[in-house]
């Protein structure tokens, strides 16, 4: 069977213009450039890339951004008045403190220090309770770019057998949440599967979309995909591999080179979901630049 890849390099480069050219219409009318503010402790690698590719989408689409950053020492104190700043800083839109945080600190605590009317990563409790009962909010990034896949490229979700992979807070339990919301995309039948899941092989194989979100490489196999389904994946593991200049490779949860002649529309690791991350959290930035959710 013919498959559509799902271009999601594409796709956030079209939004990130379209976000451009609002931007560029708000300064003509007088407004502030949108500004987001990052907070970056520590030097993890994955971090340190995420963190630079959100300052770089901040240019490409008009934005101001700011780089706070702290060495892995900081105490969860002064992470917290730091928080306190950036939620009465009035030029300061909306604002992430990027995950993981060092041990000693409590991600909890410093997610629920955000004002959640600057919570631009939708982690707050506010947000998420606000997604989950369908109220405008923040809704976090992962699950809204694959939402916004899903509509782009015209995917039925009404009524269809939906199968997530994964229960993590960041993806897995909110995009079920919007996968079986009263809209669309969404207004499908949502099965979530997991570490205890019994025979997930055949749960998968009725589904009609695959939403793979758990960190494991190549977990999503041939023998567990119905023909003409659409595949979304969100795995991006680093793996070894000496044939490149940074020593690694990512790799996706789903095994592509198998999985993708079976389906109707698949996405690639990378370029499919991961750069529609950055593009949501844009989108995020310019709402509360707008002031669209909350006041
Ligand atoms: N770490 C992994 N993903 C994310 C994200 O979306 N936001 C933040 N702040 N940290 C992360």
């Amino acid at each position: 069977m013919e498959y559509q890849i799902i271009d999601g390099k594409k796709t956030s480069a079209d939004i990130k213009a379209e976000i451009a050219q609002e931007v560029e219409r708000m300064v003509a009318a007088g407004k502030k450039r949108p500004h987001l503010a990052a907070v970056l402790v520590g030097h993890d690698g994955g971090s340190e890339t995420y963190v630079a590719h959100k300052v770089k989408a901040c240019e490409e689409c008009g934005f101001k951004s700011t780089l706070l950053r702290f060495e892995d020492d900081i105490t969860e104190d002064e992470l917290l008045k730091t928080i306190d700043t950036l939620n009465s800083d009035e030029d300061i839109d909306g604002f992430i403190v990027q995950l993981p945080l060092p041990r000693h600190i409590s991600e909890q605590k410093v997610i629920e220090a955000i004002d959640y009317r600057k919570d631009v990563d939708g982690f707050h409790p506010v947000n998420v309770g606000r997604m989950s009962i369908g109220l405008p909010c923040f809704v976090s990034a992962t699950p809204a770019g694959i939402m916004t896949l899903l509509e782009r490229y015209a995917i039925p979700t009404t009524g269809a057998r939906c199968v997530v992979l994964g229960r993590s807070n960041i993806v897995g339990k909110p995009v079920a949440t919007l996968m079986m919301q009263k809209h669309n995309p969404g207004d499908a039948t949502v099965t979530v599967c997991h570490s205890a899941t019994k025979d997930i092989k055949s749960i998968c194989r009725e589904a009609d979309i695959i939403i793979a979100a758990l960190g494991s490489p190549g977990f999503v196999t041939a023998d567990m995909v119905k023909p003409g389904a659409t595949v979304i994946d969100v795995g991006t593991t680093r793996v070894a591999d000496p044939t490149k200049k940074s020593g690694f490779r990512l790799r996706g949860d789903v095994d592509f080179d198998t999985v993708a002649p079976l389906c109707s529309h698949i996405t690639p690791v990378p370029g499919g979901v991961g750069p529609m991350t950055i593009v949501s959290l844009m989108k995020n930035t310019l709402s509360a630049a707008k002031k669209e959710f909350y006041s």
